[in-house]
């Protein structure tokens, strides 16, 4: 049968009807990569997987739950759309509208978004302002206006937004054939976590898995709100999509990390690229910095000797799944500025080989 997205997918775990209009690109259905370099690093009996979310249609998760939010805004009537965004919401927010035909509205932190995801939104036809401030002025602005005005709010504060984006968990679980032990993942907003740990837990009151994960969320250390316990005023950090001080869903990301026994931690802007740069070179796989925090996190606790001390299922191996939520060629600019760039030779197969070693 033909795939046609996580609506069509998941449907009966969603707030759809047969009126709902579906605007989908067919996100989702990403793979679950099983990790070689990273499982035999973690020592024996470590199976480590990588949620591909980068190859959804935009190059991010956020189109799991745009589809969502997009189709639910048509079925409202809705004629426009409204986000605040470090970069992904309004690439995918911008797809979906176009598909919908509807107007989107994007506020971005004027300087602060990675190219690939600004030339996403402004080719996609949606309105673009960089806002003088960061990603929690732009949130603000957004939340007030789409309160007064017909317009629909597609951050994850719309229950829609988060509801598709559960459908991950959903697939990792169908993949498995049961849930993780541990699920570790960027957190920024919040929105996704919250996701996550919501279809986990619908799906063992569904009876489709028996254990649920624990959840390690990692946010960088200049914006790291949560981990800290206060809003951080002038977020930093290179890894721009996870650069927020005051997550709309800091709430729901406790109570993950609390009802799951996890944690949410800090990883350094070095940590980031390293794992960065051992995510492309050892796995094959390309993603944004903000993404690689997950595989940071991973290490660091791995280094502590933490998932030793907290597996609990001696019978099997134990099963950590790492969200790699966006694309590499987001930000295609911190790939080359990690890496030394090509080294310029003339064009004669002398200095070639001469270079090359042979
Ligand atoms: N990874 C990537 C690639 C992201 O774009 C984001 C969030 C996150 C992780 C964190 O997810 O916010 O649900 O905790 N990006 C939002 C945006 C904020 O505007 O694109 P979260």
């Amino acid at each position: 049968m033909k795939y046609n997205g996580v609506i069509e997918r998941y449907k009966k775990y969603l707030p759809v009807t047969k009126k709902t209009p579906i605007i989908t690109l067919q996100e989702g259905n990403t793979p679950l990569i099983y990790a070689d370099y990273l499982s035999k690093l973690m020592g024996e009996n470590f199976e480590i997987y990588l949620k591909y979310e980068g190859l959804n249609p935009t190059g991010s998760f956020k189109d799991r739950g745009m589809t969502l939010a997009i189709s639910k805004a048509c079925e409202e009537g809705s004629k426009a759309v409204m986000c605040a965004s470090t970069g992904n919401t309004s690439a995918s927010a911008a797809a979906y509208a176009a598909r919908a035909g509807i107007k989107c509205i994007v506020f971005i932190p004027s300087g602060a978004i990675a190219l690939g995801k600004l030339s996403q939104a402004l080719i996609h036809g949606a309105q673009v302002l960089a806002i003088e401030g960061n990603f929690d002025d732009a949130l603000e602005l957004a939340k007030e206006i789409t309160k007064n005005y017909p317009i629909t709010l597609v951050n994850s504060l719309n229950p829609y937004r988060i509801e598709g984006q559960k459908t991950a968990s959903f697939e990792i679980c169908d993949c498995l054939r049961e849930a993780p032990d541990f699920q570790v993942m960027p957190v920024g907003n919040a929105g996704n976590i919250t996701a996550y740990w919501k279809g986990y837990k619908e799906y063992k009151e569904s009876g489709k898995i028996k254990i649920l994960p624990k959840m390690l969320g990692f946010q960088a250390k200049g914006s790291a709100p949560i981990v800290k316990g206060y809003p951080i005023k002038n977020p930093k950090t290179i890894a721009t999509a996870i650069r927020i001080g005051n997550p709309a869903s800091w709430k729901q990301a406790e109570a993950a990390r609390d009802e799951s026994k996890g944690m949410i931690d800090l990883v350094s802007d070095k940590e980031i690229i390293n794992a960065y740069k051992l995510l492309a070179q050892k796995e094959g796989v390309f993603v944004e910095p903000a993404s690689a925090a997950s595989i940071a996190g991973l290490l660091k606790l791995a280094k502590k000797d933490y998932f030793k001390r907290n597996t609990q299922y001696a019978r099997r191996n134990t099963q950590i799944v790492c969200i790699l939520t966006g694309h590499g060629l987001k930000d295609p600019d911190r790939a080359i500025k990690s890496i030394k760039e090509p080294k310029l030779v003339q064009a004669n197969l002398k200095a070639v080989l001469k270079e090359i070693g042979c």
